[in-house]
């Protein structure tokens, strides 16, 4: 170990606020915190001071405003962003019908032939990626999986995959229907966004929220992940209850970007998402050319693996609540649209315990995924797969596996080592697409207690 450096004895005062470190796998700073009033600018002096909209910004700088709530919100739940950009976003050709992506799916009502509503639970193989004669980039690889409700009535929430092999070039998203939290299992992605840039490895996730534009590269070739979207809602972090303030994803771990612009008058394309059908807009200029920005709506990353387990540390088992990063509120009071679990390697330490997930009958349904690695004792899928357990449906773990937990010694055991896995966990009836259960080629339903 290297000597500690003497601490200075004469003091010191820190030059600037905190932001984070590059590293070999991610080039990018960012500053830190969950929901807080941001404020970043490329070039000094940008920010106007005491007011939004100056009769003239430094530089002839465009100021613009991106809301995510109505303007009457309550001040605890209102968010919304301050650009200072060289275009307008106004500032583009008219709008257009985009190629149309067959797999997406966007409206969720047994009246819609293309969705599935059914009680038996599905398990997916890990979900293909195009063929390589084939050029796929995020939005074109966009696959829908389930969902449940209307983007329409901003009521519900829609699970995909993407499977891509190419990057997007001049060409970003703006996905009006929802906020985008995703998950990507193979493959970096290299986000630009007005706010700037993120780059997000397999084992973290990225929240983009409804209304801003972004555009994604794969700097390791191809991008395979998970995406759940929601309709009219935001991610916040669960209450924290008798578990104080120093468990689950802690606020600091949240990272957002730092303001980053280009200059670049060459034609962009601009494509729009709005109840599952794609819209596009060219324009001459980049969309990426903020060069301050401040306010509280605004993307974040986070690593799954700063997550922070609690846990049972006697007997007996909680429920997989403990492992909530984020979730979001429905319109009825106390229920969420979807919780987001991860499971990260941990102690079981418990005593006279059934260790594996209890057998049971849920309310919510759950679509369950890995990461990477392999959790044992447990039927979760491949990398790359994912699981389905319908609303009230009976689930749970083998006879062999029940077998084995029941008449195991129950020593200390360092469980999922290297491994990630995740739920999303939701309160509604959740349908699944065509694609899913025909199309993908990758479903199957299997009996879990082996009849
Ligand atoms: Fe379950």
């Amino acid at each position: 170990m290297a000597p500690a450096e003497p601490i200075p004895f004469t003091g010191a005062t820190a030059t600037g606020a905190f932001t984070t470190t590059p590293s070999p796998t991610d080039p990018y700073i960012y500053q830190t915190g969950f929901g807080n009033r941001f404020a970043s600018e490329a070039l000094p002096g940008v920010l106007p001071i005491g007011c939004n909209t100056p009769q003239r910004c430094k530089y002839d700088l465009i100021s613009e405003q991106l809301n995510g709530t109505p303007f009457v919100s309550l001040r605890a739940s209102l968010l919304h962003a301050w650009f200072y950009r060289i275009q307008p976003s106004v500032a583009h050709k008219s709008l257009r019908r985009h190629r149309p992506n067959p797999d997406l799916e966007a409206v969720f009502t047994p009246g819609n032939a293309d969705v599935v509503f059914t009680p038996q639970d599905h398990s997916w193989a890990a979900f293909p990626f195009p063929p390589n004669d084939e050029a796929v980039d995020f939005v074109d690889g966009l696959k829908t999986i389930a969902g449940n409700g209307d983007p329409a009535a901003k009521e519900g929430l829609v699970v995909h995959v993407y499977l891509a092999n190419k990057s997007m070039d001049r060409r970003a998203f703006c996905n009006n229907d929802g906020d985008m939290l995703i998950l990507p299992q193979e493959g970096r992605l290299d986000i630009q966004t007005e706010f700037g840039k993120l780059m997000v490895s397999p084992g973290e996730l990225v929240v983009i929220q409804a209304g801003m534009k972004f555009s994604v590269k794969l700097p390791d070739g191809v991008g395979r992940g998970y995406v759940q979207e929601v309709f009219g809602c935001h991610y916040e972090l669960p209450e924290l209850g008798p578990v104080g303030s120093n468990g689950m994803a802690q606020p600091r771990d949240f990272e957002t970007p730092v303001a980053s612009f280009d200059v670049d008058q060459s034609e962009w394309t601009v494509v729009v998402k709005l109840v599952g059908k794609l819209f596009a807009y060219e324009q001459g200029h980049t969309p990426f050319d903020v060069v301050a920005w401040h306010g509280n709506y605004a993307p974040y990353k986070y690593e799954l693996g700063r997550f922070i387990n609690s846990a049972t540390v006697d007997r007996d088992q909680s429920d997989p609540s403990i492992y909530c990063v984020l979730t979001t509120k429905s319109k009825v009071p106390g229920v969420s649209t979807a919780d987001f679990l991860v499971f990260t390697p941990k102690w079981q330490v418990s005593r006279n315990t059934f260790r594996p997930p209890y057998y049971h009958r849920n309310v919510c349904t759950e679509l369950m995924g890995m990461v990477c690695g392999k959790w044992a004792l447990s039927s979760l899928p491949e990398p790359g797969g994912l699981t389905y357990e319908p609303s009230y449906m009976p689930h749970g773990e083998s006879y062999d596996l029940w077998k084995q937990a029941t008449t195991a010694d129950l020593v200390p055991l360092r469980v999922g080592e290297e491994a990630i896995a995740f739920m999303m966990h939701i309160p509604s009836h959740v349908s699944l697409t065509r694609y899913a259960l025909e199309r993908c080629g990758m479903a199957f339903v299997q009996t879990s207690w082996g009849v």
